[in-house]
């Protein structure tokens, strides 16, 4: 079986929900407390034995691909000033040279459509896309708990999470056939269906182990919901040749593409900080008792 190496991170969005922060900003460099949201979603790749990155990235993204280089002049003037705890951080947080490759999708036509954007620079193995708008908290991470069940299993894995009855209308919802444990081979899944036809009440979270053969469905996809070309339309169709098996991960993840889920990750992820969490529970017990 093929180690899963690879990893598109697809940035070409355009945020709209958090506008007007995403005006000229990517939504994914938006900081949650100290780091920027996609700091967290290439660690939890990282942990998970990945060794490079494609990010599909679109106009007014260069903020990432800068991140992840080398700034000298800062680095230098820290050094100077003798801030070597800060400057040890940034200097770990700069990827190996050649680990990460940048791919534009010139129009944002979907999330299938930007997947396929990849398609030269991941090549004919199997192998990860993370939405880098979802943060997930969870130890081991959640990509790290999906190539657990690849290594077992094979085929195509997707990690999914139980909401609440009355919200699978919002969600991607699978349909799972059998369970063992916290791993469910699949039959089908749903885009937002109504509370009575829904199959589960799990949900997709934005995490996918993907065979290659997915770019060849991609490559011919339709437009599906709200005009986009859709992933989860090529998965519907690759699950007629290929096994589908969904884990519910231990964790729970967080939407910051959506205003009341960016700042429950702030806050989340600021309260967890090892040395600033005590600090940002007092702050936040104080502004909530002063309004
Ligand atoms: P979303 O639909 O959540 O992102 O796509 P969006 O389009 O940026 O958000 P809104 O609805 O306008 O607020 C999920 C992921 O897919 C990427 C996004 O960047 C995000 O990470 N995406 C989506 C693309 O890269 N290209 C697309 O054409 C669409």
């Amino acid at each position: 079986m093929l180690k899963i190496r690879k990893a598109v991170l697809p940035v070409a969005g355009l945020g709209t929900r958090v506008l007007p922060a995403t005006k000229t900003i990517p939504k994914e460099m938006l900081p949650v407390f100290d780091r920027p949201a996609i700091q967290y979603v290439v660690d939890e790749a990282r942990e998970a034995g990945i060794e490079h990155i494609v990010f599909v990235t679109g106009r007014n993204k260069s903020a990432i691909e800068d991140y992840f280089d080398r700034a000298y002049e800062l680095e230098d003037t820290l050094r100077l000033k003798g801030k070597t705890d800060i400057l040890e951080t940034l200097e770990s947080e700069v990827p190996e040279a050649g680990s990460m490759s940048f791919v534009r999708q010139q129009a944002p036509l979907g999330l299938g459509h930007a997947v396929w954007c990849a398609r030269e620079l991941i090549g004919r193995e199997p192998f990860a896309v993370l939405l880098p708008d979802v943060i997930v908290r969870a130890k081991p991470g959640c990509l790290a708990q999906m190539v657990d069940v690849y290594n077992r299993e094979g085929g195509n894995v997707i990690a999914v999470e139980q909401v609440p009855e009355d919200q699978v209308s919002s969600y991607g919802i699978i349909d799972p056939e059998t369970h063992d444990g916290r791993v469910m081979k699949m039959r089908g899944m749903v885009e937002k269906p109504s509370r009575e036809s829904a199959p589960s009440n799990m949900s997709i979270t934005g995490r996918y182990i993907l065979q290659p053969e997915i770019f060849d469905l991609l490559s011919s996809q339709a437009k599906g919901a709200g005009g986009e070309i859709q992933l989860t339309d090529a998965m519907d169709g690759l699950m007629k040749s290929q096994s589908f098996h969904a884990v519910e991960y231990e964790g729970g993840s967080f939407d910051c593409g959506n205003k009341a889920g960016y700042l429950r990750a702030f806050v989340r992820f600021a309260l967890d900080h090892a040395e600033e969490g005590q600090n940002a529970r007092d702050v936040v017990e104080q502004v909530l008792k002063d309004r």
